[in-house]
Protein backbone atom coordinates (compact mmCIF):
# COMPACT_ATOMS: atom_id res chain seq x y z
CA UNK A 1 0.00 0.00 0.00
CA UNK A 2 1.54 3.09 -0.59
CA UNK A 3 0.87 7.00 -0.80
CA UNK A 4 0.47 9.59 -3.91
CA UNK A 5 3.64 9.67 -6.29
CA UNK A 6 5.23 12.63 -6.35
CA UNK A 7 3.63 14.86 -9.50
CA UNK A 8 6.46 16.01 -12.24
CA UNK A 9 7.94 18.79 -10.54
CA UNK A 10 8.89 22.33 -11.86
CA UNK A 11 12.38 22.94 -11.03
CA UNK A 12 12.29 26.27 -9.41
CA UNK A 13 8.81 26.07 -7.76
CA UNK A 14 7.90 23.41 -4.99
CA UNK A 15 5.02 21.83 -4.72
CA UNK A 16 2.87 19.44 -2.89
CA UNK A 17 0.79 15.89 -3.47
CA UNK A 18 -1.00 13.91 -1.75
CA UNK A 19 -4.07 12.07 -1.50
CA UNK A 20 -6.08 10.64 1.32
CA UNK A 21 -5.48 6.55 1.14
CA UNK A 22 -7.37 4.22 3.47
CA UNK A 23 -7.44 6.85 6.15
CA UNK A 24 -6.90 5.40 9.79
CA UNK A 25 -7.10 1.71 8.22
CA UNK A 26 -3.72 2.18 6.71
CA UNK A 27 -0.13 2.73 8.85
CA UNK A 28 0.32 5.05 6.26
CA UNK A 29 -2.94 7.33 6.07
CA UNK A 30 -0.98 9.79 3.94
CA UNK A 31 1.62 11.36 1.88
CA UNK A 32 2.61 14.94 1.41
CA UNK A 33 5.71 15.34 -1.36
CA UNK A 34 7.51 18.54 -1.31
CA UNK A 35 10.36 19.95 -3.35
CA UNK A 36 12.08 23.24 -3.05
CA UNK A 37 14.75 23.75 -5.60
CA UNK A 38 16.56 20.76 -6.23
CA UNK A 39 18.54 20.19 -3.50
CA UNK A 40 15.73 20.07 -1.16
CA UNK A 41 12.81 17.53 -1.53
CA UNK A 42 11.34 14.89 0.87
CA UNK A 43 7.69 13.34 1.91
CA UNK A 44 5.82 13.88 5.30
CA UNK A 45 4.64 10.62 6.02
CA UNK A 46 1.45 11.18 8.83
CA UNK A 47 -0.18 8.02 9.81
CA UNK A 48 -1.40 5.80 12.65
CA UNK A 49 1.31 3.37 13.44
CA UNK A 50 3.36 4.29 10.99
CA UNK A 51 6.62 4.63 12.28
CA UNK A 52 8.28 1.64 12.09
CA UNK A 53 7.58 1.15 8.54
CA UNK A 54 8.68 4.52 7.53
CA UNK A 55 11.88 4.37 9.45
CA UNK A 56 12.48 1.32 7.43
CA UNK A 57 12.12 3.09 3.96
CA UNK A 58 13.02 6.43 4.81
CA UNK A 59 16.84 4.94 6.37
CA UNK A 60 17.04 2.60 3.94
CA UNK A 61 20.73 1.69 3.50
CA UNK A 62 22.38 4.82 5.11
CA UNK A 63 23.77 4.59 8.50
CA UNK A 64 21.25 6.19 10.88
CA UNK A 65 22.95 8.27 13.73
CA UNK A 66 19.76 9.33 16.13
CA UNK A 67 19.17 12.33 18.74
CA UNK A 68 16.53 11.79 20.80
CA UNK A 69 14.69 12.91 23.44
CA UNK A 70 15.32 11.18 26.72
CA UNK A 71 11.67 10.72 27.97
CA UNK A 72 10.37 9.76 24.68
CA UNK A 73 12.97 7.24 24.38
CA UNK A 74 11.97 5.38 27.91
CA UNK A 75 8.33 5.78 27.33
CA UNK A 76 8.80 2.93 25.06
CA UNK A 77 9.21 4.91 21.32
CA UNK A 78 12.86 4.26 21.80
CA UNK A 79 12.10 0.21 21.60
CA UNK A 80 10.29 1.44 18.43
CA UNK A 81 13.19 2.99 16.74
CA UNK A 82 15.87 0.35 17.41
CA UNK A 83 12.77 -2.12 16.08
CA UNK A 84 12.61 -0.65 13.13
CA UNK A 85 16.72 0.50 13.04
CA UNK A 86 18.02 -2.71 14.70
CA UNK A 87 20.04 -2.19 17.29
CA UNK A 88 22.17 1.04 17.50
CA UNK A 89 25.73 1.04 18.57
CA UNK A 90 26.07 3.20 21.66
CA UNK A 91 27.95 5.50 20.19
CA UNK A 92 25.66 6.05 17.02
CA UNK A 93 22.83 7.36 19.64
CA UNK A 94 22.15 10.72 21.84
CA UNK A 95 18.88 11.07 24.24
CA UNK A 96 18.77 14.55 25.82
CA UNK A 97 16.43 16.25 28.45
CA UNK A 98 14.27 18.23 26.09
CA UNK A 99 12.91 22.07 26.92
CA UNK A 100 13.84 25.34 25.25
CA UNK A 101 17.06 25.21 27.43
CA UNK A 102 18.55 23.15 25.17
CA UNK A 103 18.36 25.49 21.78
CA UNK A 104 21.64 26.68 23.54
CA UNK A 105 25.08 26.75 21.37
CA UNK A 106 26.62 24.96 24.21
CA UNK A 107 24.12 21.81 23.74
CA UNK A 108 24.26 22.42 19.96
CA UNK A 109 28.36 22.00 20.06
CA UNK A 110 28.10 19.19 22.27
CA UNK A 111 25.98 17.76 19.63
CA UNK A 112 27.89 18.53 16.62
CA UNK A 113 30.77 17.31 19.07
CA UNK A 114 29.12 14.20 19.55
CA UNK A 115 28.51 13.71 15.47
CA UNK A 116 32.04 14.08 15.19
CA UNK A 117 33.03 11.72 17.93
CA UNK A 118 30.90 9.28 16.84
CA UNK A 119 32.47 9.42 13.14
CA UNK A 120 29.36 10.17 11.38
CA UNK A 121 29.85 10.92 7.58
CA UNK A 122 28.28 12.97 4.72
CA UNK A 123 25.82 10.41 3.69
CA UNK A 124 25.16 9.64 7.10
CA UNK A 125 21.62 10.30 8.12
CA UNK A 126 20.67 11.60 11.65
CA UNK A 127 17.52 11.08 13.10
CA UNK A 128 15.92 13.54 14.92
CA UNK A 129 13.04 12.03 17.59
CA UNK A 130 11.37 14.53 19.70
CA UNK A 131 9.44 17.82 20.07
CA UNK A 132 10.09 20.98 18.63
CA UNK A 133 12.59 21.79 20.76
CA UNK A 134 14.67 18.84 19.84
CA UNK A 135 13.69 19.27 15.83
CA UNK A 136 15.12 22.37 16.29
CA UNK A 137 18.16 21.88 17.51
CA UNK A 138 18.57 18.62 15.61
CA UNK A 139 18.22 20.43 12.34
CA UNK A 140 20.21 22.81 13.06
CA UNK A 141 23.07 20.18 14.52
CA UNK A 142 22.50 18.37 10.89
CA UNK A 143 22.56 22.01 8.98
CA UNK A 144 26.01 23.23 10.17
CA UNK A 145 27.63 19.79 10.16
CA UNK A 146 30.14 18.77 8.01
CA UNK A 147 28.32 21.77 5.93
CA UNK A 148 25.21 19.75 6.03
CA UNK A 149 24.33 16.07 6.33
CA UNK A 150 20.78 14.93 5.89
CA UNK A 151 18.40 14.12 8.56
CA UNK A 152 14.83 12.91 8.85
CA UNK A 153 12.43 14.17 11.69
CA UNK A 154 10.10 11.72 14.17
CA UNK A 155 8.52 14.39 15.65
CA UNK A 156 6.08 13.46 19.16
CA UNK A 157 4.40 16.64 19.84
CA UNK A 158 1.41 17.66 18.38
CA UNK A 159 3.43 20.86 17.71
CA UNK A 160 6.22 19.48 16.09
CA UNK A 161 4.01 17.13 13.91
CA UNK A 162 1.89 20.12 12.49
CA UNK A 163 4.31 22.54 12.52
CA UNK A 164 7.97 22.31 13.84
CA UNK A 165 9.58 19.54 12.22
CA UNK A 166 8.49 20.69 8.66
CA UNK A 167 9.60 23.60 6.61
CA UNK A 168 13.31 23.35 7.87
CA UNK A 169 13.65 26.13 9.87
CA UNK A 170 16.16 25.39 12.34
CA UNK A 171 17.70 27.32 15.20
CA UNK A 172 18.87 27.60 18.86
CA UNK A 173 18.19 30.87 21.16
CA UNK A 174 20.79 33.61 21.62
CA UNK A 175 21.27 35.25 24.91
CA UNK A 176 18.81 38.11 23.23
CA UNK A 177 16.08 36.16 20.97
CA UNK A 178 15.00 33.30 20.32
CA UNK A 179 16.10 31.16 17.22
CA UNK A 180 18.63 33.83 16.59
CA UNK A 181 20.76 31.47 15.33
CA UNK A 182 19.67 29.19 12.94
CA UNK A 183 19.88 28.00 8.85
CA UNK A 184 17.41 26.93 6.40
CA UNK A 185 17.73 22.74 5.99
CA UNK A 186 14.97 21.03 4.95
CA UNK A 187 15.10 17.22 6.50
CA UNK A 188 15.08 14.50 3.63
CA UNK A 189 12.15 13.16 5.27
CA UNK A 190 9.60 13.89 8.08
CA UNK A 191 7.17 10.87 9.95
CA UNK A 192 4.71 11.65 11.92
CA UNK A 193 2.86 9.14 13.51
CA UNK A 194 -0.01 10.31 16.06
CA UNK A 195 0.50 7.38 17.70
CA UNK A 196 2.99 8.41 19.67
CA UNK A 197 1.04 11.75 20.53
CA UNK A 198 -0.98 8.87 23.38
CA UNK A 199 1.84 10.21 26.35
CA UNK A 200 1.83 13.83 25.72
CA UNK A 201 0.35 15.45 28.88
CA UNK A 202 -2.68 17.94 28.37
CA UNK A 203 -1.42 21.03 28.29
CA UNK A 204 1.05 20.07 25.19
CA UNK A 205 -2.03 18.86 23.44
CA UNK A 206 -2.95 22.63 24.07
CA UNK A 207 -0.04 24.10 22.95
CA UNK A 208 0.40 22.25 19.63
CA UNK A 209 -2.96 22.69 19.13
CA UNK A 210 -2.06 27.17 19.38
CA UNK A 211 0.12 26.47 16.11
CA UNK A 212 -2.63 24.59 14.18
CA UNK A 213 -5.14 27.24 14.58
CA UNK A 214 -2.06 29.92 13.58
CA UNK A 215 -1.40 27.68 10.22
CA UNK A 216 -5.68 27.00 10.12
CA UNK A 217 -5.78 31.02 10.30
CA UNK A 218 -4.37 31.53 6.51
CA UNK A 219 -6.19 29.06 4.79
CA UNK A 220 -8.94 30.90 2.86
CA UNK A 221 -11.71 28.02 3.09
CA UNK A 222 -10.88 27.81 6.72
CA UNK A 223 -12.36 24.50 6.77
CA UNK A 224 -9.44 23.39 9.21
CA UNK A 225 -10.34 26.65 11.68
CA UNK A 226 -13.79 25.47 11.84
CA UNK A 227 -13.05 21.80 12.39
CA UNK A 228 -10.25 22.88 15.56
CA UNK A 229 -12.98 25.04 17.00
CA UNK A 230 -16.09 22.33 16.78
CA UNK A 231 -13.43 19.55 17.51
CA UNK A 232 -11.32 21.10 20.41
CA UNK A 233 -12.64 18.75 23.35
CA UNK A 234 -11.94 15.08 21.67
CA UNK A 235 -8.06 16.51 20.33
CA UNK A 236 -7.77 17.75 23.95
CA UNK A 237 -9.00 14.18 24.86
CA UNK A 238 -5.99 12.65 22.00
CA UNK A 239 -8.45 11.55 19.73
CA UNK A 240 -6.90 9.49 17.28
CA UNK A 241 -8.91 10.02 13.60
CA UNK A 242 -9.30 13.60 15.04
CA UNK A 243 -5.43 14.28 15.92
CA UNK A 244 -4.89 12.91 12.34
CA UNK A 245 -7.19 14.59 10.12
CA UNK A 246 -5.42 17.81 12.29
CA UNK A 247 -1.91 17.12 11.46
CA UNK A 248 -2.76 15.64 7.74
CA UNK A 249 -4.44 19.29 6.98
CA UNK A 250 -2.07 21.73 8.91
CA UNK A 251 0.97 20.19 7.32
CA UNK A 252 -1.04 20.35 3.97
CA UNK A 253 -1.34 23.88 4.43
CA UNK A 254 1.90 24.79 5.82
CA UNK A 255 3.63 23.16 2.93
CA UNK A 256 1.05 25.19 0.28
CA UNK A 257 2.36 28.23 2.06
CA UNK A 258 5.99 27.22 1.84
CA UNK A 259 5.75 25.90 -1.87
CA UNK A 260 5.71 29.39 -3.04
CA UNK A 261 8.25 30.61 -0.47
CA UNK A 262 10.22 28.39 0.35
CA UNK A 263 13.21 30.65 2.42
CA UNK A 264 9.78 32.31 4.03
CA UNK A 265 10.86 36.09 2.74
CA UNK A 266 6.98 37.52 2.22
CA UNK A 267 4.20 34.83 1.88
CA UNK A 268 5.36 32.60 4.57
CA UNK A 269 5.63 35.35 6.91
CA UNK A 270 1.84 34.42 7.80
CA UNK A 271 3.09 31.48 9.65
CA UNK A 272 4.67 34.46 12.11
CA UNK A 273 0.79 34.91 12.65
CA UNK A 274 0.75 35.46 17.18
CA UNK A 275 4.51 35.30 16.76
CA UNK A 276 6.10 38.67 17.61
CA UNK A 277 4.48 39.19 20.81
CA UNK A 278 4.48 35.24 21.50
CA UNK A 279 8.53 35.63 21.04
CA UNK A 280 9.06 38.77 23.09
CA UNK A 281 6.63 36.91 25.99
CA UNK A 282 8.79 34.10 26.11
CA UNK A 283 12.13 36.07 26.30
CA UNK A 284 10.76 38.79 28.49
CA UNK A 285 10.11 35.28 30.64
CA UNK A 286 13.14 33.65 29.87
CA UNK A 287 11.06 30.61 29.26
CA UNK A 288 10.09 29.87 32.28
CA UNK A 289 6.58 30.01 32.40
CA UNK A 290 4.83 29.76 28.79
CA UNK A 291 5.31 26.65 26.55
CA UNK A 292 5.93 27.79 23.18
CA UNK A 293 2.63 27.43 22.03
CA UNK A 294 1.16 29.02 24.62
CA UNK A 295 2.65 32.43 24.24
CA UNK A 296 1.78 31.95 20.65
CA UNK A 297 -1.84 31.67 21.47
CA UNK A 298 -1.48 34.78 23.69
CA UNK A 299 0.00 36.52 20.54
CA UNK A 300 -2.61 35.82 18.25
CA UNK A 301 -5.65 36.46 20.24
CA UNK A 302 -3.27 39.73 20.97
CA UNK A 303 -3.19 40.08 17.16
CA UNK A 304 -7.02 39.79 17.18
CA UNK A 305 -7.66 42.45 19.85
CA UNK A 306 -5.26 45.06 17.78
CA UNK A 307 -6.68 44.35 14.45
CA UNK A 308 -10.04 45.57 15.95
CA UNK A 309 -8.68 48.63 17.73
CA UNK A 310 -7.39 49.45 14.11
CA UNK A 311 -10.41 49.39 12.22
CA UNK A 312 -8.81 46.04 10.33
CA UNK A 313 -10.99 43.50 11.83
CA UNK A 314 -14.67 42.98 13.07
CA UNK A 315 -15.23 41.99 16.69
CA UNK A 316 -16.85 39.14 15.16
CA UNK A 317 -13.09 37.94 14.12
CA UNK A 318 -11.42 38.95 17.20
CA UNK A 319 -14.91 36.75 19.13
CA UNK A 320 -13.86 33.68 16.93
CA UNK A 321 -10.26 33.69 17.51
CA UNK A 322 -10.99 34.37 21.53
CA UNK A 323 -13.71 31.10 20.90
CA UNK A 324 -11.32 28.55 19.49
CA UNK A 325 -8.44 29.29 21.59
CA UNK A 326 -10.61 29.37 24.98
CA UNK A 327 -12.09 26.08 23.61
CA UNK A 328 -8.54 25.15 23.36
CA UNK A 329 -7.49 25.55 27.17
CA UNK A 330 -5.28 28.29 25.70
CA UNK A 331 -4.58 31.65 27.66
CA UNK A 332 -6.20 34.91 25.86
CA UNK A 333 -3.75 37.74 27.41
CA UNK A 334 -0.56 39.01 28.65
CA UNK A 335 -0.70 39.17 32.55
CA UNK A 336 -1.03 43.00 33.64
CA UNK A 337 2.96 42.67 35.10
CA UNK A 338 4.27 41.83 32.27
CA UNK A 339 3.30 43.95 30.05
CA UNK A 340 5.94 46.58 30.18
CA UNK A 341 9.01 43.87 29.75
CA UNK A 342 6.76 42.78 26.25
CA UNK A 343 6.77 46.00 25.14
CA UNK A 344 10.66 46.40 25.86
CA UNK A 345 11.62 42.56 24.03
CA UNK A 346 9.27 44.44 20.83
CA UNK A 347 11.49 47.29 21.10
CA UNK A 348 14.79 45.04 20.90
CA UNK A 349 13.42 43.19 18.46
CA UNK A 350 11.97 46.63 16.00
CA UNK A 351 16.11 47.50 17.03
CA UNK A 352 17.42 44.48 15.16
CA UNK A 353 15.11 44.89 12.38
CA UNK A 354 16.34 48.55 11.23
CA UNK A 355 13.21 49.88 13.41
CA UNK A 356 10.23 48.06 11.62
CA UNK A 357 7.99 44.99 13.67
CA UNK A 358 6.47 43.40 10.82
CA UNK A 359 3.41 42.76 12.45
CA UNK A 360 0.87 39.61 11.12
CA UNK A 361 -3.02 40.43 11.35
CA UNK A 362 -5.96 38.65 10.95
CA UNK A 363 -8.63 40.92 8.71
CA UNK A 364 -11.20 37.62 9.34
CA UNK A 365 -10.34 34.15 9.41
CA UNK A 366 -8.29 33.05 7.23
CA UNK A 367 -7.15 36.41 5.86
CA UNK A 368 -3.75 37.38 7.12
CA UNK A 369 -2.13 40.50 6.49
CA UNK A 370 1.18 42.01 7.38
CA UNK A 371 1.42 45.46 8.59
CA UNK A 372 5.20 46.96 8.89
CA UNK A 373 4.29 48.86 11.54
CA UNK A 374 1.73 48.83 14.72
CA UNK A 375 1.83 51.62 17.43
CA UNK A 376 2.89 49.77 20.87
CA UNK A 377 0.42 51.74 22.46
CA UNK A 378 -2.17 49.70 20.58
CA UNK A 379 -0.36 46.12 20.96
CA UNK A 380 -0.01 47.04 24.64
CA UNK A 381 -4.06 47.50 25.21
CA UNK A 382 -4.47 44.34 23.04
CA UNK A 383 -1.73 42.62 25.41
CA UNK A 384 -3.56 43.68 28.17
CA UNK A 385 -7.26 42.10 26.92
CA UNK A 386 -8.64 45.50 25.17
CA UNK A 387 -10.68 45.11 22.21
CA UNK A 388 -12.84 48.16 19.54
CA UNK A 389 -15.63 49.13 22.31
N1 LIG B 1 11.12 25.29 13.25
C1 LIG B 1 9.87 25.66 13.20
O1 LIG B 1 9.30 25.91 12.14
C2 LIG B 1 9.11 25.77 14.49
C3 LIG B 1 7.72 26.00 14.46
C4 LIG B 1 7.04 26.05 15.67
C5 LIG B 1 7.73 25.87 16.86
N2 LIG B 1 9.06 25.66 16.85
C6 LIG B 1 9.81 25.47 18.11
O2 LIG B 1 9.32 24.31 18.76
C7 LIG B 1 9.63 24.40 20.14
C8 LIG B 1 8.46 23.91 20.97
O3 LIG B 1 8.19 22.58 20.60
P1 LIG B 1 7.47 21.56 21.62
O4 LIG B 1 6.32 22.20 22.27
O5 LIG B 1 7.28 20.29 20.85
O6 LIG B 1 8.57 21.46 22.74
P2 LIG B 1 9.49 20.33 23.40
O7 LIG B 1 10.32 19.62 22.42
O8 LIG B 1 10.21 21.03 24.49
O9 LIG B 1 8.42 19.31 24.01
C9 LIG B 1 7.55 19.72 25.02
C10 LIG B 1 7.50 18.66 26.15
O10 LIG B 1 6.86 17.49 25.66
C11 LIG B 1 7.64 16.34 26.01
N3 LIG B 1 7.33 15.31 25.00
C12 LIG B 1 7.76 15.28 23.72
N4 LIG B 1 7.17 14.26 23.09
C13 LIG B 1 6.40 13.62 24.00
C14 LIG B 1 5.55 12.47 23.94
N5 LIG B 1 5.35 11.80 22.81
N6 LIG B 1 4.92 12.10 25.09
C15 LIG B 1 5.10 12.79 26.24
N7 LIG B 1 5.87 13.89 26.36
C16 LIG B 1 6.51 14.28 25.23
C17 LIG B 1 9.05 16.82 26.01
O11 LIG B 1 9.90 15.97 26.76
C18 LIG B 1 8.87 18.20 26.64
O12 LIG B 1 8.81 18.08 28.03
C19 LIG B 1 9.96 25.86 20.41
O13 LIG B 1 11.34 25.99 20.66
C20 LIG B 1 9.60 26.56 19.11
O14 LIG B 1 10.41 27.68 18.87
C21 LIG B 1 9.76 25.60 15.70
Amino acid sequence: MTGAQPQSLNEATAIRSGRVVHPLSSPIARRLHFRYFREYSGAVAIGSGNLEHELRQQVADARPFVLADRSVWDNGTGARVLSALGPLADSRQRRITAGEGIKSTGIWRDVVDWMQNAGMRRHDVLVVVGGGSLTDLGGFAAATYLRGVPYINVPTTLLSQADAAVGGKTAVNSSLAKNAIGAFHHPVGVIADVTLLETLERRDVSAGLAECIKVSAAQHSGELFTYLTDHAELLLAKDGPALLHVVSAAVEEKLRLLAADPFETELARVLNFGHTVGHALESADRYRTWRHGEAVAIGMATAARAATLLGIADRDTCRAFHQVLTRSALPLSVPDGSVDAVVEHLDGIRRVRGGKLRYVLPRAVGELVVLDEVDTGTLAQAMRGRTAS
